[in-house]
């Protein structure tokens, strides 16, 4: 009888211990700080002012393109690495391309002071108040995009990527002059058939609350997507009239079907890759992005990139 109990006990500790892990593992999909039921949030556009701005004058010395790279205060050695490879302030083709980061807060004090340090010290921060987590992604990609609004609109084009992204900034910047385009231009790793996911432990799920409909509009993988400066302004604009939505390059997509502003491709071969790309000189030549990539591979691949920047490639 009391091993019977005993079993019993056994058996409900792991389960519950299975269940715990379970929980563990897809912590970050769990949407304990989502809309409850019913509750319909429109994206509120100008709230709260900026905390920091990066140093830089674009009326004086406007960019060819400004790269926003989103970020958080625990993801200094990646801001720092970003820095020092492909966020280096640089001219490429005789054009100017910066690069910023977009950073949320956090609640304790000493954060924010060593945010203003960091700031002080580089210039190329981009900060509003609101709390820094995922859910939150959407606030922070619509805070550089106001950024460009008010007070970069002499930009060409405005990149949008993450701190875990490897940038090929210079065949970017080929791309781009060759594409010749400068309105309501939008590329990416194109996303043209995707649905909601609504299973209940998915980092990515949306609740039919949050989004009814079955399909999502063309957007473009928030890994990397490159517009051209004026669909800033025309998304700031618009990002009122649209339905919040968490999933920061689906919103964008959402204002772009609001715009009918369509997405095209940079070329004719694929250069953006929302996966993780194995690191060679002549394949990263020949891409815009790959993602997955630590802080001290970004620096390996980068100095490789550069190194062999003359070098003949195979096909080419
Ligand atoms: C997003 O930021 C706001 C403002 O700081 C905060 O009230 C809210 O809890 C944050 N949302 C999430 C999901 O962290
Ligand atoms: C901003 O959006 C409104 C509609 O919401 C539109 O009437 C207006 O022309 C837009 N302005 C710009 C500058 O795009």
């Amino acid at each position: 009888m009391a091993s019977k109990r005993l079993r019993k006990i056994i058996f409900t500790i792991a389960l519950l211990a299975f269940f715990c892990l379970f929980i563990k593992w897809n912590f970050s999909g769990i949407c304990i700080l989502c809309p409850k039921k019913g509750e319909v949030i429109s994206f509120k556009r100008d709230s709260g002012n900026f905390l920091e701005l990066p140093h830089m004058d674009c009326s004086k010395n406007p960019p060819f393109l400004v790269i926003l790279v989103t970020s958080s205060y625990t993801q200094s050695k990646e801001r720092m690495a970003i820095r020092e490879t492909w966020g280096k302030l640089k001219w490429i083709f005789n054009r100017l391309i910066v690069t910023c980061f977009l950073l949320g807060t956090t609640l304790k004090h000493d954060n924010q002071i060593d945010i203003n340090v960091e700031n002080v010290k580089y210039g190329d921060i981009i900060q509003k108040d609101f709390i820094d987590s995922y859910y939150n992604l959407t606030l922070k990609t619509m805070m550089g995009i106001e950024w460009v609004h008010k007070f970069c609109t002499q930009s060409s084009f405005v990149m949008k990527t993450d701190s875990d992204v490897f940038v090929n900034t210079y065949y970017l910047t080929e791309l781009l002059l060759q594409k010749n385009r400068n309105t309501r231009f939008f590329t990416g790793f194109l996303k043209l058939n995707e649905h909601p996911i609504r299973h209940i432990l998915s980092k990515w799920r949306v609740s039919k609350e949050e989004y009814p409909g079955n399909t999502y509009p063309p957007f473009c993988s928030g890994t990397g997507y490159v517009f051209s400066t004026d669909v800033a302004s025309q998304v700031y604009n618009i990002s009122e009239n649209v339905q919040f939505l968490k999933l920061e390059d689906v919103f964008i997509g959402l204002c772009l079907a609001e715009l009918n502003i369509k997405l095209e491709e940079l070329h004719s071969k694929q250069t953006f890759f929302p996966e993780r790309l194995k690191f060679s000189p002549c394949r990263f030549k020949k891409i815009v992005t790959s993602h997955f990539v630590k802080p001290h591979e970004l620096r390996i691949y980068w100095n490789a990139l550069e190194r062999s920047m003359d070098e003949k490639c195979p096909g080419s």
